[in-house]
């Protein structure tokens, strides 16, 4: 039975995957702020913040032993509020800190079985440069441009990273008035099936979604 581990899946796109994989024979663990609404055989779940002192002592036990996959799906996103910028750091620490503690603590086992796949939920945003949420996309570009450095780093141990770049998905991290092209959870959740099968260094969807970033780009 192949072992998935998820961070941020007691919602939104993370929840939607944890179940696709159950229905096909994972086994899970997940890893959230909150409880899961997931009870199966096969699934286990671990309450912590990837921002707390204790997130390292309790990814290592979640993740023991190694798991074939790691998903991080982890992010937050707020507007600057420039009277008190805590929320800045606090998406630095959630999006792109957790995410690397989160590599620190498995991609050591992977190496050393010679195989895995770590995969990290990026965004399309990496492009973009934002003034009323400057620290989403900041975060983003951080997160891609780590994790491509990571795959070629872990490529020749026999161990996969796929950073996924989406853009708007109907969860509720997707706010605004606007938001084209909008894929359904179903529809972000089977991306996800092929890249665990197909194991890309990056993987981008919609793919029409690509020139209109690179003209926002412009315009930003
Ligand atoms: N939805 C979109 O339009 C979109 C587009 C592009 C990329 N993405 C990316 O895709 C990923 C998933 O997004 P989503 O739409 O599924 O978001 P979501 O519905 O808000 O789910 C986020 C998950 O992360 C968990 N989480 C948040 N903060 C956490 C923390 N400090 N420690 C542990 N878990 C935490 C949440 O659970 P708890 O609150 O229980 O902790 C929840 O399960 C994110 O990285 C997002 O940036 C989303």
């Amino acid at each position: 039975m192949p072992t998935a581990l998820i961070i941020g899946n007691s919602d939104g796109i993370g929840l939607a995957t944890t179940r696709r994989l159950l229905d096909a024979g994972w086994s899970v663990t997940g890893l959230s702020r909150s409880e899961s609404p997931i009870e199966h055989a096969a699934y286990r779940h671990r309450v912590v913040d990837v921002a707390a002192a204790d997130y390292a002592a309790v990814l290592a036990e979640a993740a023991e032993p190694t798991p074939d996959l790691c998903l991080y799906c982890v992010g937050i996103g707020e507007a600057i509020d420039l009277a008190d910028m805590r929320d800045e750091v606090r998406t630095f620490e959630v999006n792109l800190t957790g995410m690397v503690r989160t590599a620190a603590g498995i991609i050591p086992g992977m190496v050393a079985r010679e195989r895995g796949h770590f995969v990290g939920l990026s965004s399309l945003a990496d492009e973009l440069v934002s003034h009323e949420a400057p620290s989403y996309p900041a975060t983003k570009a951080g997160f891609s441009n780590y994790l491509a450095g990571l795959a070629k780093a872990v490529k020749p141990h026999g161990v996969a990273v796929t950073t996924v770049r989406f853009g708007f998905v109907d969860t509720k991290m997707a706010k605004g008035d606007v938001r084209p092209m909008m894929m359904s959870v179903d529809r972000a959740v089977h991306h996800i099936e092929r890249v665990i099968a197909k194991r890309p260094r990056r993987y981008t969807a919609p793919k029409l979604a690509i020139p209109l970033v690179k003209a926002l780009r412009f315009f930003t």
